[in-house]
């Protein structure tokens, strides 16, 4: 089946596709907010009614849902769910609890920009709107979210007409943590250029880094592909180097968490030392990512806020213990590869090239503009 015959109901959370077994990760019914619990993929596939915000924000923080555009996508829905029960307040006081609950949902992660992207795109269309009557303004608080949750596909869609001619028969892909559907409303960032090359018929193989800590590699992407019949092949982190060495790989591509002015990326930890050896070996590196993660009010990679987790998640392998009790633990859940050893971004707007600050600032800067004169969180 093609992919323009998709079902695009927001409803179904299967979808019909040629990628038949791609299960969406978040679940709008109109009311209820659903989201599928991804730290216990692969053995199994369970799904959350999300009763209150203060479930989403632990659904968002715990990595339930997780992926930069995902996470926007769950965080705009989870303001609705906060608004829901508040039909009763008066016009200053909605707005007074919208900002409060916006910020709240916004503390949940710090690095991936599409979270309070999401957030203040919601929160300034209801303020556009001026005095209006409560519920009014919470409907257009549902469309916005479910406009933010539909344009994702267009976005990921875009990235991948956009990146599909980077992938030729018989080449080696290798990909890090998951920028997949999973990660998105559909196609996935870094993956999506292989969705549409693999539906065009081209036979390449995919190398899915295992990323930890918590796997995403393993778990997330290498499931995904393989559900979906794209030639796969899970390795450790640690071997990238080895199968740069031995010829394996021709292209890296990756998805990110923010991306700076500068074309600086934050994206998994790890990504920077992927990037570093295909550097090595003369190996082209790309970042797929929308425009919703193009965050072109922070000037450079080391003014991201990267998000330190729990030690935990380095001092066991799921539920053993692999370090000693009280051993010092570092978890920075993200790095940043700076913007001299990325070949492209590829965007919705198609592969933006150095040099990155003039260029993301020319196919981006209309949009930057207008987020710049929107309230902050
Ligand atoms: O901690 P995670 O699993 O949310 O990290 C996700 C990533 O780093 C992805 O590569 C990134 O968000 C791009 S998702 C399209």
């Amino acid at each position: 089946m093609k992919l323009q015959e998709r079902n695009d109901d927001v409803n179904n959370i299967e979808t019909k596709t040629a990628y038949s077994k791609l299960i969406q990760t978040i679940k709008w019914t109109g009311e209820e907010l659903f989201l599928l619990d991804q730290t216990k993929l692969p053995m199994e596939v369970v799904i959350e009614k999300q009763e209150s915000v203060n479930q989403v924000w632990d659904s968002i923080k715990m990595l339930k849902v997780r992926g930069a555009p995902a996470i926007g996508i769950a965080g705009g829905y989870g303001l609705v769910v906060a608004m829901r029960d508040r039909a009763g307040l008066d016009y200053d006081d909605f707005i007074l609890e919208m900002d409060r609950q916006a910020a709240y949902l916004d503390s949940s992660r710090p690095t991936a920009v599409n979270l309070s992207w999401a957030l203040k795109r919601i929160v300034s269309k209801v303020k556009s709107l001026g005095r209006r009557p409560v519920a009014e303004l919470f409907e257009e608080m549902i469309k916005e979210a479910v406009a933010i949750h539909n344009e994702d596909r267009l976005l990921c869609r875009g990235i991948g007409e956009s990146g599909k001619s980077l992938i030729n028969d018989g080449i080696g892909i290798l990909t890090h943590c998951n920028a997949g559907s999973l990660a998105t409303s559909e196609l996935g960032t870094a993956t999506a250029p292989m969705y549409l090359a693999f539906e065009d018929g081209v036979k390449f193989r995919v190398y899915a880094d295992e990323t930890r800590p918590l796997l995403q590699g393993a778990r997330l992407t290498s499931w995904e592909l393989q559900q979906a019949g794209i030639d796969v092949t899970l390795i450790c982190d640690n071997m990238a180097a080895f199968m740069m060495s031995k010829g394996f790989i021709d292209l890296v591509i990756v998805g990110a968490d923010r991306v700076a002015a500068n074309g600086d990326v934050a994206n998994k930890i790890g990504t920077m030392g992927v990037a570093l050896l295909a550097k090595h070996f003369n190996i082209p590196f790309y970042v797929a990512c929308p425009g919703s993660t193009i965050d072109l009010l922070t000037a450079r990679g080391e003014n991201i806020e990267i998000e330190e987790r729990d030690a935990e998640e380095v001092t066991f392998f799921g539920e053993r213990r692999t370090g000693p009790e009280g051993i010092k633990v570092r978890n920075p859940a993200f790095d940043v590869t700076p913007n001299e050893l990325i070949t492209g971004l590829i965007t919705e707007k198609g592969i933006i090239r150095p040099p990155f600050d003039i260029n993301l600032k020319q196919r981006f800067g209309a949009a930057a503009k207008a987020e710049r004169s929107a309230d902050t969180l």
